[in-house]
């Protein structure tokens, strides 16, 4: 079927932590201006509808009219329709017993940082770097984030393997959390880099967790590959995957880790707690990976429309602004420091004078991140429009 992404698609009063819980962000964000008429752009799900075989699935949970206690293996397919998938879209062989259910793209990953690291250890990220990793990291696991920079070539970014060799060689830091494809720069990574990062860290005996839940969504023409496939001892790295970013299924918290060793897996599954998923979720993966095809080609090639849209409008009328063409995710790594302006006006004239909101770039970045903006795109156009033409008239008279 084609789908109409085009269409606006009202999420108000659905518990849309976007646009009804816009309100919350008064309280964590100061200058903020927050109306009917503000244009959410900071968080990393889509305005657009998911598969149809999706929300079938959906229904025919619904009208079962009882949701119980639900086990994801109580179904085959919820295992082996994420191994055909993997298979097809980025061929890479998995099989069925290598797929942990877990909740969320953070259970996983937190369970594994706790399992392969003490308190006050060092987990290393590679900034800019999706920025709850570092909050998670140093609030709520009690260890260091430790910062491998990446370098910045005129918006095209690539990994410090010299400084990621030295972090790695400290014997405190004890696991990578990789991102692959990396949110927010966009890249994604090649097989020369992905060998590098693992031989490194297999030197040093760090520990990768490899977090893949964009791999989905990529530029025409452009692979992604599986960091478990370079890797060479599977016992050195697992890798999470997931519907949520997916197929805009982030709602059902319901992600997948990729474990190929047998050994790791015992030690990972002995202390990680029993999965329980909603029925949702399990019935959501099955139609999603099954069946979830051809909506994922029409749905990649509309957020690349937009990126290129949007590229295009500010090469035109924000000329200032650097942003390259991310290879993968769907989101922009907006370089405002031309202006010549302060982070915080940066902020003000776009979170308040346009009313949209993004993510100010300190959440990936601390230290390097205050004039950048990270936008998310995968809403319908028009909604993009209006969105750059607010911020375009907002930087006019610096134009
Ligand atoms: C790289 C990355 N990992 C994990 C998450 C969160 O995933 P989950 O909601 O499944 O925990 C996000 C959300 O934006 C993300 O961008």
């Amino acid at each position: 079927m084609k789908y109409d992404f085009d269409k606006v698609i009202d999420r108000h009063g659905t518990y849309s932590s976007k646009w009804d819980g816009l309100a919350g962000m008064k309280k964590r964000v100061t200058n903020i201006n927050i109306d009917e008429n503000t244009i959410p752009m900071m968080v990393a799900d889509m305005d657009l509808q998911s598969p149809q075989p999706v929300i079938e699935a959906m229904h025919r949970v619904a009208d079962h009219m009882m949701y119980g206690y639900t086990v994801a293996n109580a179904d085959p397919k919820y295992a082996e329709s994420l191994c055909r998938w993997f298979k097809d879209r980025h061929d890479w062989i998995i099989s069925p017993d290598e797929v942990t259910c877990s909740h969320g793209t953070f259970g996983a990953l937190e369970h594994a940082v706790k399992l392969f690291s003490n308190e006050g250890d060092g987990i290393i990220v590679m900034r800019p770097v999706y920025g709850h990793f570092s909050s998670a990291i140093e609030t709520e696991w009690n260890r260091k984030a430790v910062s491998n920079h990446l370098i910045n070539d005129n918006g095209y970014y690539t990994i410090d393997f010299a400084d990621l060799e030295e972090k790695c060689a400290d014997p405190n830091n004890k696991v990578l959390i990789f991102c692959s494809p990396a949110n927010p720069v966009g890249r994604v990574w090649t097989e020369e880099e992905l060998k590098k990062v693992s031989e490194i860290c297999a030197k040093h005996d760090v520990f990768v967790i490899s977090d893949e839940v964009h791999c989905d969504h990529l530029r025409k023409g452009v692979k992604h590959i599986p960091f478990l496939k370079v890797c060479e001892d599977k016992s050195k790295a697992m890798v999470l995957v997931g519907i949520n970013k997916s197929f805009n299924m982030a709602g059902l918290s319901c992600s997948n880790a990729i474990i190929q060793d047998k050994g790791l897996q015992a030690k990972f599954m002995e202390t990680y707690p029993w999965v329980m998923p909603t029925p949702f979720a399990v019935a959501g993966q099955i139609a999603a990976y099954t069946e979830g095809d051809e909506w994922m080609d029409q749905v990649c090639e509309y957020i690349e429309g937009n990126i290129d849209w949007a590229l295009d409008f500010f090469k035109q009328n924000m000329p200032k602004l650097k942003v390259a063409k991310p290879e993968g995710t769907y989101c922009l790594w907006m370089d405002f420091s031309d202006y010549g302006l302060s982070g915080d006006e940066v902020h003000d004239r776009i979170y308040i004078n346009a009313n949209v909101v993004l993510q100010d770039g300190t959440v990936h970045d601390p230290e390097y991140g205050q004039c950048y903006q990270r936008m998310c795109l995968p809403c319908a156009r028009s909604v993009l429009k209006e969105a750059c033409e607010r911020i375009a008239k907002a930087f006019e008279d610096v134009k």
